[in-house]
């Protein structure tokens, strides 16, 4: 069948671009991107260990993979991202099948260890720590007409709950002049929209020799011409900065869309969170955001069910959505996860508890998305056509990031169209072409 590789991901826009560099990786030594799982040789499972649950659904998937190898004694097994990371070789220990475990710190070696398999008889595991693996030139860019780029890798920040600084490392921003470049190039290539992506892209630059910041980097990528749509994520409360909503405002190929996680509403929670901010001082970053970036769409995270939440800290985040009125919240269950300061907290909220709270958060986020989502009824936006929606609909992204399905071609793909809105739902909106 000669020689074929598939690639899974289950992470973050940082886990799909390392999926994006695997892929270069893999082709270069020959292989092809396979359409089925069935008919691959090498199988990449690029994993994420952000909640228990990841875990949970990456072991239900390792071990549906055991028939496909007893079926095919040559397909080789690779476990690797963040899970990998920090599972080490616990991975080969449940699943004696896999072929080899790789972190996320040495990604570029894995033709080394395809060989190295080749020579034992079991499987083989290496992950590293703080090593710099990052060549921002060699990844295969999955769309042609968007890209996902780092701009910085690992974090600093330590929240109690969060095990991505353990798996991913202290953080280290991209040499500002290989950003650039590679954006450009990427726009020559036929690319329209470019996300900026780290952990916390606002503390951008703080680790390099000289002076630089992202509003700085951000303002210079809008500089690019042909590019027509810059986005970033993720944007951490604590570092945002006049000068970063200022450029927002003024450059026209910035998105008016912020992804500002607030993760709790109550002071007492977001301290025992480590998150650095007040509620008061969200609450200032918003008012100071919707002054100045006209029809900003701001998004955010939150968990509920942290240790030693109460439900009085609960309701204060109830308060916050209300008076916030994010467009969109992704919402999570505290998870415990093994390593981080959180784990230890001693926590005494029962599970069933928790699922009221969240359920109450959702209900109430959920209504507030669609009576936001309302008031575009009727009003006509350019929308950069992603790819094929739902039914015989093809899909779209507007400027503030929400997406739009609507009849249209796939031509159409990676081409702006203008579109009126007709309908809305809670997480996206239905509409038309219209001529212009
Ligand atoms: N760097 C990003 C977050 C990456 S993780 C930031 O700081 O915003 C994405 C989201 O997962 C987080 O914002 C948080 O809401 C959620 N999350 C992270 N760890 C979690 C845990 N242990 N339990 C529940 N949710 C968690
Ligand atoms: Fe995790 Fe906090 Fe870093 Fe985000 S900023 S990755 S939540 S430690
Ligand atoms: Fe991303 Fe999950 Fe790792 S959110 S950084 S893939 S733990």
């Amino acid at each position: 069948m000669g020689k074929k590789y598939f690639i899974e991901t289950f992470g973050c826009q940082m886990n799909e671009f390392d999926s994006e560099r695997i892929s270069f990786i893999l082709e270069k030594e020959g292989y092809k991107p396979s359409n089925s799982i069935e008919e691959s040789n090498i199988i990449v499972i690029n994993t994420c260990a952000v909640r228990e649950k990841t875990k949970n659904k990456l072991y239900g998937h390792i071990g549906n993979l055991k028939k496909l190898k007893e079926n095919n004694k040559n397909l080789l097994i690779c476990v690797g991202g963040c899970s990998a990371q920090s599972l080490k070789d616990q991975i080969l220990k449940d699943f004696p099948y896999v072929d080899i475990v790789f972190g996320t710190h040495n990604i570029s070696k894995l033709p080394y260890l395809i060989e190295e398999r080749k020579k034992v008889n079991s499987g083989i595991c290496e992950v590293i720590e703080n090593n710099f693996d990052y060549d921002l030139r060699n990844f295969k860019n999955k769309y042609n007409f968007k890209a996902c780029l780092p701009i910085s890798i690992g974090c600093n920040n330590f929240c109690s709950y969060c095990i991505v600084p353990y798996v991913r490392g202290r953080e280290i921003s991209l040499d500002p002049n290989d950003i650039i470049q590679k954006a450009r190039r990427l726009v020559d290539e036929g690319v329209v929209e470019i996300t900026l992506v780290g952990q916390n892209v606002n503390s951008y630059g703080k680790d390099l020799p000289y002076h630089i910041t992202f509003a700085e980097l951000l303002n210079d990528i809008s500089q690019i011409n042909g590019l027509k749509r810059i986005r970033f994520i993720t944007s951490h409360p604590k570092d945002i900065s006049e000068d970063l909503i200022n450029v927002i405002a003024e450059k026209e190929n910035i998105m008016n869309h912020i992804h500002l996680p607030l993760q709790a509403g109550s002071n007492k929670v977001l301290k025992l969170m480590n998150r650095g901010y007040t509620k008061e001082y969200f609450l200032e970053i918003v008012e100071n955001i919707r002054k100045k970036i006209k029809d900003c769409s701001i998004t955010t995270d939150i968990i509920t069910g942290f240790p030693g939440e109460e439900r009085k800290d609960f309701e204060e985040t109830l308060d916050l959505v209300n008076k916030i009125r994010f467009n969109r919240a992704f919402t999570f269950i505290f998870s415990k996860r093994y390593g981080t300061k959180a784990y230890n907290l001693k926590d005494d909220v029962p599970l069933k508890e928790k699922k009221i709270w969240f359920n109450e958060l959702v209900l109430l986020q959920n209504k507030i998305s669609q009576e936001e989502n309302n008031k575009l009824i009727n009003k006509e936006f350019k929308v950069l056509v992603e790819g094929e929606g739902t039914k015989d609909l093809i899909e779209g992204r507007l400027e503030n990031n929400l997406i739009v399905n609507f009849k249209g071609e796939k031509k159409d793909i990676g081409k702006f169209i203008n579109v009126k809105i007709t309908q809305a739902k809670s997480f996206y909106l239905i509409g038309e072409k219209i001529k212009k």
